[in-house]
């Protein structure tokens, strides 16, 4: 799906003010493979990373941004439909969702099954994005650690937990918060749990 700043913005504010999904209804037909996860499966996904990929998406068209997207914690990798003319690497450890990769036969989109940072990848010079994903699920790893995996890349594009956002800012001299925390009251969870979203980024050299 060819995207543009405007569209962004524009499915960004109803998302937002809706806290309904905008983007399902744009792929529901190509979704009958899912059928079995139900819809109830669907809303409260799909709502957790609409707002968040699109403000994603919206600083990388700004920006320029055209380095490939590594997005750790994929999931079902639905959001690879909005990466077109980017080359998007989804990494996710769920098995049950093997097979059922969106997109994994399109040129550009390819899939990782494992868990980060225990993967082939070499984050070097690329866009990485975690959202609602590393610092949340235990994964044998210390956020210092994480953090150090994650430094190599251009930019580093998060939503997890203080202690990991932390980390990340030893890492890189810009961090810009993209979208403020949702509220931990809607879902019944600690305010360690919900932090901005943010861009980790160090300054583009100038030549
Ligand atoms: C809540 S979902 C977030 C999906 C999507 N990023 C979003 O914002 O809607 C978290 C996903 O991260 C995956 N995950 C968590 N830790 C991971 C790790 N260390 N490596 C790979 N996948 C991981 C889980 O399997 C799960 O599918």
């Amino acid at each position: 799906m060819y995207v543009d700043i405007p569209f962004l913005k524009a499915l960004k504010k109803e998302a937002l003010r809706s806290g309904h999904s905008v983007f399902y209804p744009l792929i529901e037909e190509r979704l009958s493979v899912y059928e079995d996860v139900g819809d109830s499966a669907f809303f409260p996904e799909f709502m957790f990373f609409e707002p968040d990929y699109y403000a994603i998406l919206i600083y990388l068209l700004e920006n320029s941004v055209q380095e490939p997207v590594v997005d750790i914690g994929c999931q079902f990798g639905f959001q690879s439909e909005l990466f077109e003319g980017w080359s998007y690497t989804g990494i996710d450890n769920n098995r049950s969702l093997d097979g059922r990769r969106f997109n994994d036969s399109k040129p550009g989109v390819e899939y990782i099954c494992g868990t980060f940072p225990d993967v082939e990848i070499d984050l070097t010079d690329k866009v990485a994005i975690s959202n609602m994903s590393l610092g949340y699920f235990a994964c044998g790893r210390t956020e210092k650690d994480l953090a150090e995996h994650l430094a190599p890349a251009k930019m580093v594009f998060m939503r997890a937990p203080k202690k990991l956002t932390d980390a990340l800012r030893g890492k890189f001299i810009s961090c810009q918060e993209l979208l403020p925390s949702s509220n931990p009251k809607d879902y019944g969870v600690g305010m360690d749990c919900f932090a901005p979203l943010y861009c980790f980024s160090n300054p583009i050299t100038a030549f």
